[in-house]
């Protein structure tokens, strides 16, 4: 049997977030929070038994969720309820450990994106604290303060207080499992952490580096956190702050002309009434130059290019997205993605979408996204007079 043991609390109803349910069961980013808490706590390398201390009252879904993320280690699992208090679920948990256990960790499943380093950082620092200190010591993983910390009497601030002697503590909490049962068992009032419990029977605490990542889960604010945390740790990079990032928007109309052939999004749509226009009339592309070019402050299609410019004359609209590129890239811009929307009643581009964003694609240089609509009938574009095109571009510093 293993000779460590974690118990996972997870036996509180989550006031404080406030969705009417336990908070070890909320989600985060589609995945509950016991559940990511379990999972890192079975990567650890050294068999380690795992308590999780679930709500009384969701017992058996409580079971289920542990079988499932534990598979063949379940063995090495126990579900048992938990208390009134976090102080009453944590006595709970440590009853039910075999006497075997030298060293156990307390764990919130609250901080459900602790990384396994810290399990094995206060597991290590326990083992090596047991031959240093008659009856070994408690280890939490501690941060320091970074606000400036005040005492105060209602709103009236009191005084400074010194932060450099101030840290904040985490989970998991790690102790000789015997020497935690005995203060446990001594304990006259409860605690907000097990340190507090172990310290007040006269045990020795020392501190290990913390991780910010270790945070609990209280609020909804903190949720979120957790949430941009999963994003970041996917690759899902919300946009770097020192990157400049413009946004664009571009939009062009063109007549129906049935006797020239009609070119849409960089497509040829034989059979369809063409566009009119000094170039070929190509609204898509061109809302999509306008777009890019206004990412840029470079002004307009107009201005760039020239309308009524002969060498543009019949040009077709890649050479207008090109251009912008190019002009983008003297800029010191370069694309990161536009969307582009055809309307009109004709022609459908739903069947030909794919290929007209990778036609767009190929010219701006990053993805481009297409869609279509009708106006119902409406205006120029319900009557089939014209079709129109509206774009919006998102470019950043090269
Ligand atoms: N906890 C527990 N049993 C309780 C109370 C709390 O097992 N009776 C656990 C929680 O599930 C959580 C950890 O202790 O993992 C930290 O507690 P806290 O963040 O306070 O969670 P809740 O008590 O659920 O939240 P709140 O105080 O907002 O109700
Ligand atoms: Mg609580």
């Amino acid at each position: 049997m293993a000779a460590r043991a974690v118990v996972v609390v997870a036996a509180g109803s989550g006031t404080r977030l406030g969705l009417g349910t336990a908070k070890a069961f909320v989600p985060v980013a589609g995945e509950r929070m016991l559940v990511r808490a379990l999972r890192t706590v079975l990567s650890l390398a050294e068999p380690t038994l795992v308590v999780v201390v679930a709500p009384a009252d969701r017992m058996d879904e409580c079971r289920a969720l542990v079988a499932d993320v534990a598979g063949a280690a379940s063995g090495y699992t126990t579900v048992v309820p938990g208390g009134a208090d976090r102080h009453a679920s944590v006595q709970a948990g440590l009853a039910v450990l075999p006497d075997s256990v030298e060293t156990v960790l307390v764990h919130d499943a609250a901080r459900c994106l602790t990384p396994a380093s810290q399990f094995e950082r206060v597991f290590a620092a326990v083992g090596s604290g047991a031959d240093a200190v008659e009856g070994g010591v408690g280890v939490v993983p501690a941060l320091p303060v970074t606000d400036t910390v005040k005492r105060v009497a209602g709103d009236v601030v009191v005084e400074t207080v010194d932060r450099s002697a101030l840290v904040g503590v985490q989970t998991p909490q790690g102790f000789p499992l015997a020497a935690l049962r005995r203060a446990y068992a001594v304990a006259e009032q409860a605690e907000t952490d097990d340190a507090g419990v172990f310290q007040a029977a006269g045990g020795v605490v020392r501190t290990v580096p913390g991780d910010a990542d270790a945070f609990k889960v209280t609020t909804r604010w903190d949720l979120g956190r957790a949430e941009a945390v999963v994003a970041e740790r996917a690759g899902v990079r919300s946009i770097d702050p020192r990157v400049d990032v413009r946004v664009g928007l571009g939009v062009d109309v063109h007549a129906f002309d049935p006797d020239v052939p009609c070119r849409v999004g960089m497509l040829d749509f034989p059979g369809e009434p063409g566009l009119s226009g000094h170039s070929d009339g190509d609204a898509v592309a061109h809302a999509v130059c306008d777009a890019l070019l206004s990412a840029g402050g470079l002004g307009d299609i107009g201005g760039r290019f020239g309308t009524s410019d002969p060498r543009f004359a019949g040009a077709s609209g890649d050479v207008f997205v090109r251009g912008a590129v190019e002009l983008l890239r003297d800029a010191g811009l370069e694309p990161v993605r536009v969307t582009v929307q055809v309307i009109g009643n004709r022609p459908r581009i739903g069947a030909r979408r794919d290929e007209m964003q990778d036609a767009l694609a190929a010219a701006v240089g990053a993805p481009v996204a297409v869609s279509g609509t009708t106006t119902d009938g409406l205006g120029f574009t319900g009557r089939g007079e014209g079709l129109a095109a509206i774009a919006t571009a998102l470019v950043r510093s090269r």
